[in-house]
């Protein structure tokens, strides 16, 4: 059976701004493939034309094959209309990103917002249903309390939580497709570590095919099984992300490795530089 997405030889201009220059990729059903590069590599580019939300001013070449679940036959997502991406979008493609507090309405309740994602996509659920089901989610990505929590805003969350929002959010209609776009930069360490396994029990639990993007290849590691290294717009390798994370082939990906400071570097010592760039910077 052909890969559930194939992205074929893609490039994205914005005027004479190249961000990304023929790109190819497979991702499997229920697969978790990793995409990884230093800030302004193209990474989120490639995401939004997956799903469609480029905008007017991008032109795009070559091919993003989605196979549809209804018949399996493959569509190529640049030459859809805008109405069947929005249909796509929410219901079988879904993405969380890096800022929970911007995606999030701050003057509804995130009981209601969870809710008017299932009612969106799903026709004929009353609403004491939809909340019933919005609960439900809640529980899943740990909100405790859930049930009391409904009515609660999302200032009154934390970032962490509000991140496990976005992702009962993002889960509630069930899609094939999860592309999440630094989902944890923002978050410390620790609540970091909790939302990654959160992210790879529900992949695994609901057999969902995740595009997980992130500057930190360590991070990747923990959620991919297949990692993508980009940069300036190319793909410069792919490999099994163990493979990757303790033999890359590139200089380039070990510096993304180098990149990341331990408890155990030198301070003394300067951060690792990144193609130029000051690591860590995003
Ligand atoms: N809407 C846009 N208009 C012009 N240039 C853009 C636009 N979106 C992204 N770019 C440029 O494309 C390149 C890749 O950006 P991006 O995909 O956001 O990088 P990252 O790997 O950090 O996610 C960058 O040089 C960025 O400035
Ligand atoms: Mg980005």
């Amino acid at each position: 059976m052909s890969s559930l997405i194939e992205i074929r030889n893609l490039r994205v201009c914005f005027g004479i701004i190249e961000a990304v220059r023929g790109i190819s990729l497979r991702l499997e059903e229920g697969e978790v493939l990793g995409l990884v590069g230093e800030s302004g590599s193209g990474k989120s580019v490639t995401a939004l034309a997956v799903l469609g939300l480029l905008g007017p001013t991008a032109q795009t070449g070559g091919e993003i094959l989605w196979r549809s679940g209804a018949n399996g036959a493959r569509v190529d997502l640049l030459k859809q209309p805008a109405s069947a991406l929005r249909r796509l979008r929410g219901r079988e493609m879904t993405m969380i990103f890096q800022e929970p507090m911007t995606a999030l309405n701050p003057v509804m309740t995130i009981g209601r917002q969870v809710a008017e994602c299932a009612e969106a996509h799903a026709s004929g659920w009353t609403r004491r249903e939809a909340k019933r089901k919005a609960i439900a989610a809640l529980e899943a990505v740990a909100i405790p309390d859930a049930a009391r929590r409904y009515g609660d805003y999302p200032h009154q969350f934390s970032g962490g939580q509000r991140q496990r929002i976005l992702i009962a959010m993002a889960l509630i209609n069930r899609p094939r497709l999860l592309i999440a776009d630094e989902p944890t930069t923002a978050l410390d360490v620790t609540v970091q570590a909790q939302v990654l396994e959160l992210l790879r029990d529900l992949q695994r639990q609901h057999g969902l095919a995740m595009l997980f993007i992130s500057h930190d290849l360590a991070v990747v590691g923990k959620v991919a099984s297949r990692v993508a290294v980009m940069r300036r717009g190319e793909i410069l390798e792919t490999g099994a992300s163990q493979q990757l994370l303790t033999h890359p082939e590139h200089v380039y990906t070990k510096s993304l490795l180098a990149a990341v400071p331990t408890l155990r570097s030198d301070r003394n010592q300067p951060l690792a530089r990144v193609n130029g760039a000051a690591a860590g910077a995003t």
